[in-house]
């Protein structure tokens, strides 16, 4: 499975509201936080940015989900669905042709040229036609935060990759996440399902 980071959350160093409304949901779209961790961008855009749609939280460290579950059943959460899933390999309960905008942010990193093409098989079949698949993850500079150099991926090969699974680049901001000598640390590219 490569890099995994079970437990990890960007809550104290990314600004769930910049990556959101960057991605200018509706309101009542049908969202997926892939690789959610402790769920805070979930919940984030359960509460301010779906009022009307529905969230699915999907990891693959158990006691993330459990959390989760606790957290939608003291709440009375019915539209947020957690879901335990290697999204390497499937995530059940999802249907195709379902999820109108997924995002992952700061797990892609963690897919090698082994795994990364199961996973956006997966996503191209949950999403539905013109879909979105919305990724954040850190540039491929040296900074002191996040994995090393070597495995993290740039815009552009990320677009390669995508190209060939029918998903079309439609979006670059290169301006996110934390101020670092060199600017910013992360960006966020968002791909279309063709
Ligand atoms: C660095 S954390 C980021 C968590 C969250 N997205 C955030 O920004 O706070 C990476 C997350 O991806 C999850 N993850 C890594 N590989 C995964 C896989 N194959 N399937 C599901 N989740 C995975 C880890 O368990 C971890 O919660």
């Amino acid at each position: 499975m490569g890099h995994v980071h079970h437990g990890k959350s960007s809550a104290t160093f990314l600004d769930s509201d910049e990556i959101l409304s960057g991605l200018n949901l509706k309101g009542n779209e049908t969202f997926m936080d892939a690789g959610c961790g402790d769920g805070h961008i979930a919940i984030k855009a359960m509460e301010k940015y779906l009022p009307d749609g529905r969230v699915y939280a999907v990891d693959s460290y158990d006691k993330s989900i459990e959390e989760l579950e606790i957290y939608k059943s003291e709440n009375n959460l019915e539209n947020l669905t957690n879901i335990e899933a290697d999204i390497t390999k499937s995530i059940p309960g999802v249907e195709n042709d379902s999820i109108d905008v997924a995002l992952m942010v700061n797990v892609f990193h963690g897919f090698t040229s082994e795994n990364r093409d199961d996973v956006i098989s997966e996503f191209g079949r949950i999403l539905k036609t013109n879909g979105r698949f919305a990724i954040m993850d850190f540039k491929p500079i040296e900074m002191q935060r996040g994995p090393p150099v070597n495995i993290k991926y740039s815009p552009e090969e990320l677009e390669e990759i995508f190209v060939n699974h029918n998903f079309k680049k439609i979006y670059l901001n290169e301006e996110m996440g934390e101020e670092i000598p060199e600017g910013r640390s992360h960006y966020l590219i968002i791909f279309e399902k063709r």
